[in-house]
């Protein structure tokens, strides 16, 4: 099949949450089964083109925008450990600035750099002579090629075979647009925004529902998220729109790419380790506490629970704010985070490391080498997410050897099962209701398995042997994919 992934994050070569590892596993799986494929990205600022050896195509295409046409320049390269090709979208006006979305504002014309970007993806196919059987669009940014592939390219030959799949990452972040702006990008007549249409949506534009509406086929990130957005609880104002496509809506769990995160050949940690090898697994707890500035005299063996993560209201933080303090003066571990986001969030583990200068250690920022490192070093993995449409890191820290303590919700729902003392079965910690002293208790059960045998190595071992693997996903991919084209 010839499938092309469109997407505004691909890892490592410009990422900010888990979009950019799926964009970029799904497509290395493809490769292996016999698919052409190929990921079509914008051109940021933040892309090293010498550093991922991309290359001047000197192709422009020509994108039409609403009366008008603007241009794009075509860069061509390859994504890291596969032979896919990854196309970057140039066009300076819109991508040559700081940021992807703009952070923590998102920049004002999102709109129109998106649906510019969406148009762009058909030109592209055009330009490279690549007939897409499936195009993938994933998150709001891309959900208007659903939109375009309907309403004016699926006449073209180039793409009267192509389908449109569309999956959702986030359902809080969606695209609500001024209808006066975006139908005029698009091209799309106001006439068409009607109440009920995929374009109308309380007064605005929202392209999420867009991509809901227009594509053949839908999936979101795991099956309990799939189920959770069909109420309002978690629905986010389109549980409606989800239900009205319910029959052409599937929940797929995230893998993880084994290549990428693998213990033993990890390129990014000092002490590499196999399955069950928890004695070489703590040497990278040593090493990264070393780095921290502890020593010997600081009793490094503390059991060490970490995060890593967007700071973000989803991730559950405020539950961290209201009891972690408490928990780290009575309770004897330490915590490092790495993540960044709200600043108020920061603020808050800049004062913990204050009040706890060698218990609470934190880096600020985005690091992708530390989240290896720390994901490695750690015993606990702490994810109290308020809401979690499948979460990545829970899965890393699994294959990791590293134990989650996280809320049951989304994805973790489907990744993380409590620890039963009695069968020895389970590989985590986890609690239900969104409440501190939930997550406290989920913290103190996991505190007391630390050094208890059998038990702290057999919850590892089961870690370390939870099937995660990213070709089991692609291969649930590949068969919507062949739903989608009987539906055209
Ligand atoms: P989300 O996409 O909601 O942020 P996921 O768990 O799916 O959550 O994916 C998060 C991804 O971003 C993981 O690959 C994680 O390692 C990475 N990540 C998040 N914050 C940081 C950070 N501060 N430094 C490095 N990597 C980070
Ligand atoms: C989103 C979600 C996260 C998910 C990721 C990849 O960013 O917040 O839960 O793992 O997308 O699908």
């Amino acid at each position: 099949m010839n499938i092309l992934t469109a997407t505004a994050e691909l890892t490592p070569i410009a990422q900010a949450g888990g979009l950019g590892d799926v964009a970029a596993f799904l497509p290395r799986e493809f490769e292996k089964l016999g698919h052409n494929s190929i990921i079509v990205l914008p051109k940021y600022r933040s892309i090293d083109i010498n550093k991922w050896g991309f290359k001047n195509t000197h192709k422009t295409i020509i994108v039409q925008m609403g009366y008008w046409n603007e241009y794009a320049l075509l860069w061509e390269g390859t994504l890291p450990n596969s032979n896919v090709k990854v196309y970057l979208v140039e066009h300076n006006g819109y991508f040559d600035r700081a940021g992807i979305y703009g952070d923590p504002i998102e920049f004002g014309d999102n709109d129109r750099r998106f649906i510019f970007f969406s148009k762009a993806i058909f030109e592209v196919c055009k330009a490279l002579g690549f007939k897409p059987d499936i195009i993938h669009a994933h998150d709001f940014h891309t959900a208007f090629t659903m939109a375009f592939l309907k309403e004016f390219y699926r006449s073209d030959p180039m793409f009267s075979n192509t389908a449109g799949v569309y999956t959702i990452h986030n359902l809080a972040y969606q695209g609500k647009f001024n209808p006066d702006t975006a139908l005029l990008y698009s091209g799309i007549p106001l006439s068409k925004f009607q109440p009920y249409s995929p374009y109308e949506y309380y007064g605005m534009v929202n392209a999420m529902k867009v991509g809901i509406m227009m594509a053949d086929k839908i999936t979101t990130v795991s099956p309990t998220y799939a189920q959770e957005i069909r109420w309002s609880y978690f629905g986010e104002g389109l549980d409606g729109v989800i239900n009205s496509r319910a029959a052409d809506f599937i929940g797929i769990l995230n893998g993880i790419d084994y290549d990428e995160w693998n213990p033993a050949t990890d390129k990014y940690i000092s002490y590499n380790y196999n399955f069950g090898e928890f004695q070489i697994k703590s040497q990278n707890k040593y090493k990264l506490l070393r780095d921290y500035g502890l020593d010997e005299g600081d009793n490094l063996d503390l059991p060490l629970i970490s995060m890593v993560t967007r700071l973000t209201d989803q991730k559950g933080v405020d539950l961290v704010m209201a009891r972690l303090e408490e928990l780290l003066s009575h309770q004897n571990f330490r915590f490092f985070l790495l993540g960044s986001g709200n600043y108020n969030y920061e603020n808050f583990f800049r004062y913990l490391s204050q009040r706890f200068p060698k218990n609470a250690l934190n880096y600020i920022g985005y690091n992708a080498a530390l989240s290896h490192q720390v994901i490695a070093a750690s015993d606990f993995f702490l994810m109290p997410s308020r809401f979690e449409p499948c979460g990545l890191t829970q899965m890393y820290s699994l294959r990791y050897g590293t134990i989650p303590i996280a809320r049951q919700t989304g994805g973790i729902a489907d990744s993380v099962f409590e620890y039963d003392y009695n069968y020895q079965s389970g590989n985590g910690f986890t609690f239900w209701q969104y409440n501190a002293d939930d997550m406290a208790y989920a913290i103190s059960r996991a505190l007391s398995i630390y050094n208890n045998q059998p038990h702290w190595n057999k919850i590892r071992e089961n870690a370390m042997s939870h099937n995660l693997a990213a070709s089991t996903t692609a291969s649930k991919y590949l068969e919507v994919y062949n739903w989608a084209k009987e539906k055209i």
